[in-house]
């Protein structure tokens, strides 16, 4: 596929590689891909549309919620529950799964999101993202429950997020390398800016909340120390940080240029009875797909975040994610403990 290529054409390229897909995998994508045109327009109207704000509720993670976290969540939706590609959806913003309503055509794809990432960075003019993942579903049937979710990260069809920056970014894996698309808003459609993204596999840039140091475990206050520490220490270099607090634009950054985004377990996490801050289905899981897809590493520090096998839809996990070396000195130094 060509740089210049529309996202429409190259999904219908796409699907003719994948096994035993049919249209409904290229209309799936391209129901996602609307609702973040969508989703874009309502983020860059923000204040003019009234939009911004909280929206006085908390999410099922205690989470307080924005109103964009509703919008966005309604608009998503809206775009995948209508085309008939699409046999049931789980979100971070929603409770349980949902399932669509009685008469709807169901589709063979079932899909998770988090339909706006960084959600407090809305109302600061930061950039924000929406998260997918597209899993099999596992049989035909009119309602799903949390079990037809359990599947570990390994079994995603495909993956991705969108990027409302000062562009607009969809970035897309279907296990075959990484691709990018800018969204070209005078005529309204994704047109491939990269393709075979690679992570650089050393790196001198870090992104971690520094807030959290206190709570941290060993080995990660050992390997933040010794960056910080840079041609003084073990490392023998100086290294940068940054931290957006969006998940999806440090992500971004690091397939653009490498580095290394943690966002570990620790003493405060683990005293309010969690495994981690980022849930597997709508964080974790899609970021890791597209992540190794670009020659990265995302794992927990003990273990691929791809092989965990789900137990509860809105779990948590400890991620450390990006340049391939950086990552594996992680792992290592969770391995001498
Ligand atoms: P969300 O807005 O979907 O709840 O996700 C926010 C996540 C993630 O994107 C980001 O990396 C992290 O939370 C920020 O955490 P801090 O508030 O600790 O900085
Ligand atoms: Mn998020
Ligand atoms: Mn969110």
């Amino acid at each position: 596929m060509h740089i210049g290529t529309t996202l429409t054409n190259y999904i219908i390229e796409t699907q003719r590689d994948i096994k035993g897909a049919t249209g409904e995998f290229t209309g799936l994508l391209n129901d996602i891909a609307i609702s973040c045109k969508k989703i874009s327009d309502l983020v860059e109207k923000g204040d003019l549309i009234g939009v911004l704000g909280a929206a006085g509720s908390e999410n099922v993670q205690g989470e307080e919620q924005k109103k964009m976290d509703i919008i966005t969540n309604e608009v998503m939706i809206e775009a995948l529950e209508s085309n008939g590609h699409v046999a049931a959806m789980a979100s971070e913003e929603m409770d349980d799964v949902y399932n669509l309503p009685a008469g709807k055509v169901r589709g063979n794809y079932m899909v998770t999101f988090d339909p706006l990432d960084g959600s407090s960075n809305m109302d600061v003019n930061v950039s924000v993202g929406t998260i997918f993942s597209i899993l099999k579903a596992p049989e035909q049937k009119e309602t799903y429950t949390d079990k037809d979710f359990m599947q570990p990260g390994t079994t995603q069809v495909a993956a991705g997020y969108c990027l409302y920056g000062p562009s607009t970014l969809m970035v897309l894996t279907t296990g075959n390398g990484v691709q990018m698309f800018t969204l070209n808003k005078d005529f309204g459609e994704f047109i491939m800016t990269r393709d075979g993204v690679q992570i650089p596999e050393d790196t001198k840039e870090f992104a971690i909340n520094m807030s959290n140091q206190r709570f941290w475990e060993a080995p990660v206050k050992r390997y933040i120390d010794e960056c910080v520490a840079g041609t003084t220490g073990a490392r023998d270099k100086d290294f940068n940080m940054r931290w957006v607090a969006s998940m999806v634009a440090e992500v971004h950054r690091i397939l653009t240029r490498g580095g290394i985004f943690m966002y570990p377990i620790d003493e405060k996490i683990k005293k309010a009875g969690n495994a981690g801050k980022l849930r597997l289905m709508y964080e974790a899981n899609p970021m890791a797909f597209v992540v190794e897809q670009a020659g990265g590493l995302c794992d927990t520090g003990r273990g691929r975040i791809m092989e965990i096998q789900p137990t509860e839809l809105h779990q948590r996990v400890p991620v450390v994610l990006g340049s391939k070396n950086e990552v594996q000195r992680v792992i290592d130094y969770h391995k001498e403990g």
